[in-house]
């Protein structure tokens, strides 16, 4: 455990339970674990990690009751009911833990950092009178549209009208109104979700996982709001590497089937851990793909695509077609299938680990946000950064889509770019680089506590 001076500090680190969400924390405690620090690991029942990749980390799985209330019954209510069944046996735990504390008069912080979602444990640690620190797992971006959406929706410019959807928002260069997240839900969902995760009581900082090389103005805007420190650690997956924290099994099977194929000639299709699609929309993907006459690995995540459990909406002889150039997978070792030399392009749904994962691998992008960040991560992709494009899905413009990125002269000006991207990753995340200097500063901010 980290000591300073006759003083002891015990890290609480609260995740939610969705991939892209998981990982960045664990990334996160095993480097403040590494410092020294002592971490207890709470999370819920549903997608618990697997303690064996973490052993000296003390686990506290939190009854979470959600019998049938999975992100898909809505997200207001999934995070709802999550919040609240997580709360008691957190409280009863730091209670405890408090307790013990006086007990013994030892000098020990308690310090929560927790995943923006399970914004309960801010509450809580508001309560107790216990420091806490907000992680975030996606783009920084979306920490301004939480204050900017309800000016919007005041001056009467949220829900947007078809017409603005393309336009620029003055003050949230370079989104559009289409890449604010929460477009399609109601308004009032929309403000009650905001008004939800928003914390009660403030937080002692943020820790992004971002770089400032990538959001520069945006963290500019987001210090000046919040006045309190923002650690910009990103991406996690370099700066603290860990072992495989799937929820699914990696099929592997593609990494030896990769080392066949020409160098850049692999177009890589993930639409990450939460996305769903009608199965018209997979069958034109099928097509797109088979069309492109690239050779492609696909994931198709079993249950993504609605009322069928895998790939049995698509016809016999095109699978078999498929199969000729390519491979259908049910979820793949996705960071070391990107950091492969046969891949070429990375189709996405632009998920922000999946969008750093690429970024650091030099990888262009066709980008199909869904929902949340996502659109605005496909923004910055296409628009700013110029190493992505934007699909329409249907099969003629995906196979001109998929060729564009692979073998035309548009595809290696993207890809020059993603290098790029990636070279000034890596300068970040190397001795004296802005993320490491960061993971620094957050370890002496938390031992100041
Ligand atoms: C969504 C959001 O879009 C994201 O920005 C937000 O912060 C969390 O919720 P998700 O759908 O999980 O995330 O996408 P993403 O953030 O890209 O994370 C997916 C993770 O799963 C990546 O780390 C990726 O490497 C991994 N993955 C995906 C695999 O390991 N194998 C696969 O086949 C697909």
């Amino acid at each position: 455990m980290a000591e300073h001076g006759r003083r002891r500090w015990q890290l609480v680190l609260i995740t939610s339970p969705l991939q892209g969400h998981m990982t960045p924390m664990l990334q996160l405690g095993s480097y403040l674990q590494s410092k020294g620090f002592s971490i207890i690991f709470a999370h819920s029942e549903l997608n618990p990690p697997n303690p064996s990749n973490h052993p000296d980390f003390i686990f506290l799985s939190l009854p979470d009751n959600l019998s049938g209330t999975g992100i898909f019954s809505g997200i207001n209510q999934f995070l709802k009911a999550l919040n609240e069944n997580c709360r008691p046996h957190l409280e009863k735990h730091l209670i405890q833990m408090i307790n013990t504390q006086k007990e013994t008069s030892e000098k020990e912080s308690i310090v929560i950092i927790y995943d923006s979602l399970m914004f309960f444990a801010g509450n809580l640690a508001g309560d107790l009178g216990l420091p806490s620190i907000i992680l975030r797992s996606s783009c920084a971006a979306i920490l301004p549209s939480y204050w900017i959406i309800p000016q919007l929706h005041q001056e009467g410019r949220f829900p947007v009208q078809d017409s603005f959807l393309q336009e620029m928002i003055p003050e949230f260069h370079p989104f559009r109104y289409k890449d604010l997240p929460f477009i399609g839900l109601p308004i009032q969902e929309v403000l009650d979700l905001i008004a939800m995760i928003s914390p009660k009581t403030p937080a002692s900082a943020y820790i992004c996982n971002t770089l400032e090389c990538l959001e520069q103005s945006t963290l500019t805007q987001i210090r000046h709001h919040y006045q309190v420190p923002i650690f910009t650690i990103g991406p996690l997956h370099k700066t603290s590497p860990t072992p495989s924290t799937s929820f699914l099994e990696e099929d592997t099977s593609c990494i030896p089937w990769l080392d066949k194929q020409s160098p850049k000639s692999v177009i890589y299709v993930s639409l990450g851990s939460l996305a769903t699609i009608d199965a018209k929309i997979a069958t034109e993907m099928a097509w797109g793909i088979a069309n492109s006459n690239q050779p492609f690995i696909w994931v198709v995540r079993p249950g993504s695509v609605h009322g069928c459990d895998w790939i049995e909406f698509l016809p016999e002889d095109l699978v078999s077609e498929m199969k000729v150039r390519g491979m259908i997978v049910k979820w793949a070792p996705q960071k070391d299938v990107l950091a492969h030399s046969a891949v070429g392009g990375f189709w996405s749904h632009c998920g922000w680990n999946s969008t750093l994962e690429s970024i650091c691998e030099g990888i262009p992008m066709l980008c199909q946000p869904f929902s949340i960040d996502q659109m605005m991560n496909a923004r910055y992709l296409s628009y700013v950064w110029k190493m992505g494009l934007e699909m329409v899905v249907e099969r003629g413009e995906i196979k001109s889509a998929i060729r564009r990125v692979l073998v035309s002269k548009e595809g290696e000006e993207m890809r020059r770019r993603a290098m790029e991207i990636e070279e000034q990753v890596r300068v970040a995340v190397t001795h004296g680089g802005s993320s490491r200097n960061s993971m620094n500063d957050l370890v002496e901010f938390i031992l100041s506590l």
